[in-house]
């Protein structure tokens, strides 16, 4: 297992990574200083079924009696409707505001979770156990947690730091294959902006990971949370640094955006937003050629799309570009690698972007 903290004075916590974590949560939870009694552990419906019961054990057995709350699997359940059923629950289990909620799930479960958690008695101490790797590696560390509402994704939501985060990388063997895929996308991520020694081990040990090997995907996750943890340190609220986890979203946000393109995953569209970020970066930061193609080549052995859909020059792409909210003025504050390992900001005009993807 390896352990470390995120250090935010009042708000630190510890970050635990390995494999059959999830029958040690309610110890972890414990020595984490969380005081046993009632709970609340909220999942979504494929999620409860694979993990809840010994979820629940590893909970009851270091006396933590928690009321399981279930909410129906995908992003839909990242609703206010959704998020008053959970407040209903918690009323009903009769939590006090020491009572511990427990999110178990990916991302959706996380961001729901963690805003109840946020905002129920004026905040409850919220422990992340993240079983996607899109949570492992993203969402459960950095405290943002939000519902979506009509007119946008995220709109609504808090900034709210768990007490605890326990990720067992043993549960990402039942992950969807595209699912899994997905998250290495932000994975790759982390190497390409902040460290080209985790970018080489990456390209070394991509099949490794790719067949799930529980030790290669510790070390996977554990990197990228450390990263993570490095950045939201040194800007908690995203004024500054914390702009750098942007890389490849600009133009994944926008594809995402625009209709039309089908539907990429997330992931999908960073992986797409990163390989032409790089071919920004060699037009606009000194990017080598070389580097710029071993982005590309990590992205592809990851199974994870490269190119950019045919036309998407197109005027709804372009509406969803200039929608985002890193715009300033007639361009974006947009996210280059100047080299493998470090990322920078410049501003980019719309048309110095059209100009410089292939
Ligand atoms: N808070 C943040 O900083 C942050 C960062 C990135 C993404 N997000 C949010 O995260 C959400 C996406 O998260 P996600 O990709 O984890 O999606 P998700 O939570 O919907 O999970 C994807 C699917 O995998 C299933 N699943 C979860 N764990 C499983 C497991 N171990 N085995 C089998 N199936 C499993 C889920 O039931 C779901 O069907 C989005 O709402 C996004 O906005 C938040
Ligand atoms: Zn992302």
């Amino acid at each position: 297992m390896g352990s470390f903290r995120v250090e935010l004075g009042a708000n630190s916590h510890p970050v635990h990574v390995g494999a059959a974590l999830l029958d040690r949560v309610g110890t972890l939870a414990s020595e984490a200083g969380l005081k046993p009694g009632r709970a609340a552990l909220v999942t979504d419906s494929n999620v409860a079924q694979l993990y809840a019961m010994r979820a629940l054990g590893s909970l009851a057995s270091a006396g933590f009696d928690a009321k399981l709350i279930e909410v129906a699997a995908g992003e839909a359940s990242k609703s206010l409707a959704t998020l008053e059923r959970v407040y209903d629950q918690l009323v009903t289990a009769e939590l006090d505001r020491a009572s511990v909620v427990f999110a178990l799930g990916g991302g959706v479960v996380g961001d729901l979770a963690g805003f109840a958690a946020a905002t129920y008695l004026r905040g409850l101490p919220l422990v992340q156990i993240p079983t996607t790797l899109v949570a492992q590696v993203d969402s459960a560390l950095g405290g943002k947690t939000a519902v979506n509402h009509r007119a946008a994704k995220n709109l609504i939501g808090a900034f709210y730091q768990p007490r605890l985060i326990v990720a067992d990388v043993a549960t990402l063997l039942t992950l969807a294959e595209r699912e899994f895929r997905e998250g290495l996308a932000e994975v790759i991520k982390y190497g390409a902006i902040m460290d080209a020694d985790f970018f080489s081990t990456l390209e070394r040990e991509m099949p490794a990971i790719l067949r799930r090997d529980p030790g290669r995907l510790a070390e996977s996750v554990e990197r990228s949370l450390r990263h993570k943890a490095f950045v939201v340190q040194s800007d908690e609220h995203e004024g500054g640094l914390r702009k750098i986890l942007n890389f490849g979203h600009t133009l994944g946000h926008a594809l995402e955006a625009s209709s039309g393109y089908g539907s990429y995953l997330h992931g999908e569209a960073v992986a797409i937003g990163m390989v032409a970020a790089a071919q920004l970066s060699s037009a606009y930061a000194g990017l080598s050629a070389d580097e710029a193609t071993r982005l590309q080549r990590l992205i592809e052995t990851a199974g994870l799309p490269t190119a950019m859909p045919a036309g998407w020059r197109s005027e709804e792409f372009m509406r969803a570009l200039k929608l985002d909210k890193k715009r300033a003025g007639a361009g974006v504050e947009f996210v280059l690698i100047d080299r493998l390992g470090h990322a920078l900001t410049r501003k980019l005009g719309f048309d110095e972007i059209v100009a410089g993807v292939a």
